[in-house]
């Protein structure tokens, strides 16, 4: 549509919004760059190599190629789509196989892949969640989970949303107390926290929800493959599968892939798979993409010194951004966040960072509460010392001259 033409009113506020536009003129506007090439921890973005401390690729496996020669073989022998959804012709015997796999892996009876990890969010939650029902959520859970909320109460009247203090056990207890015992509760929440790094209170959810009558459903899309002595994340951190009653897990951060799976007992999932409209309504996950997911299942269990790796790199930088005064909340995990607060200074020092060569996210409101946009930084098993060394070096001469350390 021309400028001098009227716009239908739904396309008004897009002709009005400013925000990017001032952002990109004023050179700060840091979303959808487009990486011209992938080097295993280096980027190329306009032409230079960056260092890549902002992808959730936390072992190093999307670029590995025993990774691509399995993805070429699903495509060789199944194509480049399942053209069609699990529930019809859009199973292939490579889905179930990976399922009875997962579920092993994370010790429970079975699992139910999904097309991506926030569809296993929406139709997992959604399934099982109905009317009456109370949900009950972490203030910090991933949007994916929020939308899960959403899609449930769009399609089920009078289900009970609370949402808890981030990782506060008084305030979910205070919640849990409120509700009749007998009515139907799930708590959700993630294991490790996606903007944050930090780790669930696990056992303490546990111990709360077997005294009101409620179900733990876990989002370890940051902690497979992170936590855990041998990467199975948070019920293997706190050394105890039945922690979590479900737990879900995303392919594109550690397994290097794309889709997501969630698992737990044989007859909830058998359920899940016959109400969840986001795998009912949507097509499976393509070949390629399960081929990597099997390749990466196989190499987090054979190569457990990865996992090793990248929580001494999680420890290391940890350390040293803290070591230098940046404020990194409560991470414990590859996911370090540095806690700028103001949304102008984050964009700032995000701009000189990605001037300087090294590649990190900048967070703000509504990723995280108002007032404290940060900058993520994230880490991988293939991360070398010397790169991590640089990483702090900049981010300390930066810092500074922000007045931020
Ligand atoms: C905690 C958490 N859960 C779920 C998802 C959704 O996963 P996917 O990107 O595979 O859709 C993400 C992705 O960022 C996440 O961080």
């Amino acid at each position: 549509m021309s400028k001098t033409t009227t716009p239908a009113s739904v396309f008004r506020k897009c002709y009005e919004w400013e925000d990017a536009a001032r952002a990109r003129e004023a050179g700060i506007y840091p979303f959808f760059r487009p990486i011209e090439e992938a080097r295993g921890s280096k980027v190329i973005i306009e032409g230079r190599e960056l260092i890549m401390a902002g992808s959730n690729n936390y072992l190093g496996l999307a670029t590995d190629p025993r990774m691509r020669d399995r993805a070429i073989k699903a495509v060789e022998h199944y194509g480049t789509s399942c053209s069609g959804s699990r529930f019809m012709n859009g199973t292939l015997a490579l889905h179930e196989e990976l399922e009875v796999r997962l579920a092993a892996f994370v010790g429970k009876e079975a699992a139910l892949c999904f097309t991506t990890g926030y569809q296993t969010n929406l139709g997992s939650i959604a399934a099982l969640v109905g009317r009456g029902d109370h949900i009950i959520s972490d203030k910090f859970n991933h949007a994916s989970i929020m939308d899960g909320i959403f899609l449930t109460v769009g399609l089920n009247r009078n289900v009970n949303v609370h949402r808890y203090k981030h990782n506060n056990m008084e305030d979910l207890e205070r919640i849990l107390a409120k509700i009749p015992i007998e009515e139907s509760k799930l708590i959700v929440t993630d294991g490790v926290f996606s903007m944050e790094g930090d780790i669930v209170d696990l056992p303490s959810v546990r111990a709360l929800a077997d005294k009101y009558n409620a179900a733990v459903y876990l989002d370890e899309a940051h902690a497979i493959g992170v936590v855990g002595p041998t990467g199975r994340g948070v019920t293997e951190h706190f050394h105890d599968p039945s922690l979590a009653d479900l737990v879900m897990c995303t392919f594109s951060k550690s397994f290097g892939s794309i889709g997501g799976f969630v698992a737990g007992d044989e007859l909830v999932i058998d359920y899940i798979k016959h109400f969840a409209r986001p795998l009912i309504f949507s097509a499976s996950i393509p070949p390629a993409n399960l081929g990597a997911a099997m390749a990466a299942l196989e190499i987090i269990e054979q190569e457990p010194e990865r996992v090793e790796r990248l929580q001494e790199i999680a420890e290391k930088m940890i350390k040293g951004f803290g070591d230098l005064g940046f404020d990194v909340g409560t991470a414990e995990t590859p996911i370090v966040p540095l806690v700028i607060g103001d949304n102008e200074k984050t964009f700032t020092f995000w701009k000189h960072m990605f001037e300087r060569g090294v590649y990190v996210n900048p967070v703000i409101s509504p990723a995280v509460p108002p007032n404290r946009a940060l900058i993520r930084t994230s880490y991988m098993a293939i991360h070398e010392d010397h790169e991590l060394d640089t990483i702090l070096e900049i981010a300390a001469d930066e810092g500074k001259k922000l007045g931020i350390i």
